[in-house]
């Protein structure tokens, strides 16, 4: 049998040479609209002559183009992250083929035939065979980047018939094992562009700028039919009827950076097309060990981006391109690496125009062959030479003329090999003004940045002081430490995290040689579905039936799949702000506060911006003014004295924020771009002391074994507190347990395999305690209840004591835990828990809001009055797992429906974070999906004292010893009360 073209290793046949994309004035028809459609289980089996022009596919499904013919209803998406879903045979496919025949036809008026045009497509995965009125054009590879064929010839006036054959397995499907939902489909735009005779076939723009001199340099070179001229023309710079290819010194011009993205408009004319250029002025180069642009060092604060929307896939809504780019500048985010391929043009003119640095990347990744030792690696293969060649030609021909792309990326873990060696020769000749990335080039054999994913902070901080450890050869290992240092992924966003993203911000703030990285990965990538009763919940692998798949593996992003923010981007924000806001020492010479401001930004002053300072007493505004700030250059300092502030009545913090002064193309003014919170100190804030507990009523036991003290009822056998004031409640006692995280379930990517969080706390039983009451008693100070709890088979437990005392507003629990015995592997939380009437769905609390904190994922939060509905309190993690703590509560209030409210406050320190869910933790930890989780007549209340850090250990290091709760003896208490 001979080999089918969609298993032949080449890139394929009939396209025309790759070029930038650029906009012209010559004709263009979007073919885009609902296409005519067949889906066959096979190659074999799709009709014969469908490409014919009075082929009759009345009786075919209709699609959207572009599309992913398995979100329409035709077979169904597979998501697979390393393993190929198809044996490892290159280049060869199943059988099993799933190829969708698309047949679109659409008139022209006859200036078409008189031209040369080509038919452009943006994306179609994987392979694609094409035809147009009955002619056949060529044959594609490489899903993520386009490729033209001649059509012009072929074109009619009147009725044209395209017929598309796409492949969903190709020898392509090899390069292209990215840890993403295998979607096939032609899934960006097709479009018939004319190419004028003496028209432009390609430009490349060149705009350096040399910060010395405030001087840019220009050139375009141009690639022209029938050997036309081309000319320049940028009117705001003066520049006229430039030929291309000479250089011209531009005085005065504005430079472009991500901060400041400065943009040009010039034209590219010959005699019979004109291209628009949007010229960017910058120069990137890797000096003296650091990335720069125009000669400054660059802080990458980044996310990895795939594209991706719930309900079309990788076939991106073209709004939500724009909306993504404002999501990551509102959120402080100012790089982006395309991982792992080209996006959809149009998000790169949007980077150019609201300003974000880029890492390019080429769609290649083939990962699953380590699973045979890399052996027969399409990135070192011979036979597969020119596929990698010319993926990494079509990326950077198409996206050279972009100022936002500042590195190209030959792609994503590949191993390394001869031909990712050749792609890197051929980019460093074709574009000599960009640094190259390589992820698997670890040894920086053609990588101008020592670039890797996940290391844990220690390693990161080795490399900082360029203590890690050496290479063999001692010429790569000197060559390696002279580079400059990224992490192309780190922080994996899944389910509930990413912790520890402060202690590498502080790492990447301190050595020169650390230059950012990007956190794993902006958006989680769940499929929209429906429960058969109609509710909406967010799918991952294996919920479409796949034999073979990574389960939840790529729900890890910053935003949900419906991109809402996840709390992870509110920490990414607060950790990456520009500003850096503390308390300075001493007083001025007005005797107000002295603060530092410290300016973070790598380019822009301060002078956009507009700070503010409000004081509040226990959690109320109590004044707000204006602050002024000088214009502090980029990395530099000033330290300024704030008004003196008046004292205030409760506990007391100055918040200070630092605004937009204008509105800006990416947010209004008045969007808050970085906040400090400062304590007032003690001598600004005026005493009050409580009044403590004064005596009450000793406790007594009623004829029912019911013991009563104050508004309490309380269990006789067990001491648990039954009542309060009219309130059936149940509760609280010790808790230890919380539903694991991806991050608890998951080992540190760098420990023993198996070395999960979770696997400590089950060994230990955490997930299963029982509770011996040991004593309860009443006596003249209240009622106590001594405890010890403890799981099956352990010989290690907790002594848990309950003191109850009354005050006049209510009942304060002090609470102590002894542990005894070994925990080896800390604990998840250590607090309380209680189940009251679900009537209480409203919440106010003083305390850190208003999203949820843990304790290496909490900057974001800060001190305040905040109020919400116990609904809302629900961070709705695709998986479900433990969410919602809001910390450092001072008091909080749970009211609602015909009843009093319940009011809880931490007397002295710790303080505890509320949790409330109207489910068990049971519950949520069996949850597969959002929609698995009821909601109980009850509302569960964890008051914890603690809980155990998030790490990131689903894909990179755990929790950071700082973080990691230990068990060790605690005292606490807490003050309940009906009231209203
Ligand atoms: C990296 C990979 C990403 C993704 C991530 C885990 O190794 O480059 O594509 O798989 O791990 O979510």
């Amino acid at each position: 049998m001979s080999q089918p073209y969609y298993e032949d290793t080449s890139p394929g046949y009939g396209a025309r040479p790759a070029r930038a994309a650029f906009t012209t004035d010559a004709a263009t028809a979007g073919l885009g609209g609902i296409w005519r459609f067949h889906l066959s289980p096979a190659a074999d089996l799709a009709p014969d002559g469908f490409w014919a022009d009075d082929f009759d596919d009345s009786s075919w499904s209709l699609l959207p183009v572009p599309s992913h013919w398995p979100l329409h209803g035709h077979g169904s998406p597979v998501y697979t992250n390393i393993g190929y879903p198809f044996p490892l045979d290159p280049p060869r496919v199943p059988d099993e083929n799933p190829t969708g025949d698309h047949r679109l036809v659409f008139e022209l008026d006859d200036s078409w035939t008189r031209e040369p045009a080509v038919l452009r497509f943006e994306g179609v995965d994987s392979c694609a065979r094409i035809w147009l009125n009955g002619q056949e054009l060529g044959v594609t590879r490489g899903s993520r980047l386009p490729v033209e064929f001649a059509a012009g010839p072929h074109l009619r006036a009147g009725r044209n018939v395209l017929a598309v054959r796409v492949h969903q397995w190709s020898s392509g499907s090899y390069l292209e094992d990215q840890d993403m939902w295998w979607l096939p489909g032609i899934f960006r735009d097709v479009t018939l562009i004319r190419r004028p005779p003496g028209g432009v076939e390609d430009a490349f723009v060149h705009a350096g700028y040399d910060t010395s001199t405030g001087r840019g340099t220009l050139r375009v070179d141009a690639v022209t039919r029938d050997g036309a001229e081309a000319r320049l023309s940028v009117p705001e710079l003066g520049v006229d009827d430039l030929p291309a290819g000479d250089t011209i010194a531009v005085e005065g011009v504005a430079p472009w950076t991500a901060e400041t993205p400065r943009l040009y408009h010039g034209v590219l004319a010959t005699g019979t097309e004109r291209v628009t250029l949007r010229i960017g002025f910058r120069t990137v180069a890797v000096e003296d060990g650091q990335l720069r642009v125009n000669g400054r060092p660059l802080l990458l604060r980044g996310v990895n981006r795939h594209e991706h929307h719930p309900d079309h896939g990788r076939a991106l809504p073209a709004e939500l391109d724009r909306e993504d780019v404002l999501l990551m500048k509102r959120h402080n985010i100012n790089a982006v690496r395309t991982s792992h391929y080209p996006p959809h043009p149009r998000f790169l003119d949007l980077c150019d125009e609201l300003g974000l640095w880029v890492v390019l990347e080429c769609d290649l990744e083939t990962h699953g062959f380590s699973a045979a030792d890399w052996r027969g690696n399409p990135a070192d293969a011979p036979e597969w030479a020119e596929a990698c060649l010319d993926r990494i030609r079509r990326t950077v021909e198409r996206d050279k003329n972009h100022p936002s792309v500042v590195m190209w990326s030959l792609g994503n873990e590949s191993g390394t090999g001869r031909n990712l060696d050749a792609m890197a020769a051929w980019v460093r000749e074709r574009d000599p003004g960009r640094p190259l990335h390589d992820e698997g080039d670890h040894e920086c054999r053609h990588s101008d940045v020592y670039s890797r994913m996940y290391l844990p902070h220690d390693e990161v901080e080795a490399i900082g002081r360029h203590a890690e450890p050496p290479l063999d050869d001692p010429d790569a290992d000197a060559r390696r430490r002279s580079l400059p240092f990224i992490l192309c992924e780190y922080a994996h966003a899944m389910g509930n995290g990413p912790g520890g993203l402060a202690e590498y911000q502080r790492l990447f703030e301190r050595y020169p040689r650390l230059q950012g990285g990007f956190v794993w990965e902006w958006i989680d990538q769940g499929l929209r579905q429906r429960t058969p009763d109609g509710r909406e919940f967010f799918a991952y692998g294996g919920d479409f039936g796949e034999p073979f798949h990574d389960g939840t593996f790529a729900i890890d992003g910053l935003l949900f799949p419906d991109r809402t923010p996840s709390p992870g981007l509110a920490e990414l924000k607060k950790t990456v702000e520009p500003i850096a806001i503390r308390a300075a020492e001493g007083r001025g010479d007005g005797r107000g506060r002295r603060i530092r401001i410290t300016n973070r930004y790598d380019f822009s002053d301060l002078s956009h911006l507009c700070f503010e300072l409000a004081l509040s007493s226990d959690g109320l505004p109590v004044l707000a003014k204006p602050l002024h700030v000088p214009p502090v250059a980029a990395g530099e300092s000033a330290e300024i004295e704030l008004p003196v502030l008046p004292p205030v009545d409760g506990e007391g913090w100055i918040t200070i924020s630092a605004l937009l002064a204008e509105e800006q193309p990416w947010a209004p003014a008045g969007h808050e771009v970085a906040w400090t919170q400062l304590p007032l100190t003690e001598e600004e804030q005026a005493s009050r002391r409580g009044t403590g507990p004064r005596p009450v009523p000793a406790p007594r036991r009623r004829p029912d074994g019911r013991l009563v003290l104050g508004s309490g009822e309380f269990d006789g056998r067990s001491g648990r507190l039954v009542r309060l004031g009219t309130m059936d409640v149940d509760g609280p006692v010790l808790d230890l347990w919380r539903a694991p995280t991806d991050n608890d379930r998951s080992a540190s990517l760098w420990g023993p395999p198996d070395d999960s969080a979770v696997r400590w706390w089950r060994q230990a039983g955490l997930d299963r305690m029982v509770h011996r009451v040991d004593e309860v008693a009443d006596g003249p100070d209240g009622v106590l209840v001594r405890t010890r709890v403890a799981a099956a088979a352990q010989a290690s437990g907790m002594t848990v004591e309950y003191r109850w005392a009354a005050d006049e507003s209510g009942l304060v629990l002090t609470v102590r835990v002894e542990p005894a015995g070994d925990w080896p592997g800390g604990l998840p939380r250590l607090g309380v828990r209680m189940a009251v009437p679900g009537r209480l769905g409203q919440v106010r609390w003083f305390g850190r809001g208003p999203g949820e904190a843990y304790p290496d994922s909490r900057s974001a939060a800060r001190v305040g009055r905040f109020s919400s509905t116990v609904d809302a309190l629900q961070t709705p993690y695709v998986v479900p797992q433990e969410n919602g703590a809001r910390a450092d509560v001072r008091w909080a209030e749970l009211s609602g429906g015909d009843g009093p409210a319940l009011r809880m406050e931490s007397v002295g320190l710790p303080r505890f974070s509320l949790t409330a869910r109207r489910w068990t933790t049971g519950d949520l930890e069996s949850a597969r999906h959002t929609t698995d989780l009821a909601a109980s007549d009850r509302l569960f209340l964890h008051l914890d004292v603690a809980q155990y850090g998030l790490g990131s250990a689903s894909c990179g290091p755990g929790v950071l010893p700082a973080h990691r709760l230990q068990a060790a003896p605690v005292t606490w208490s807490l003050r309940l009360s009906a009231c209203g």
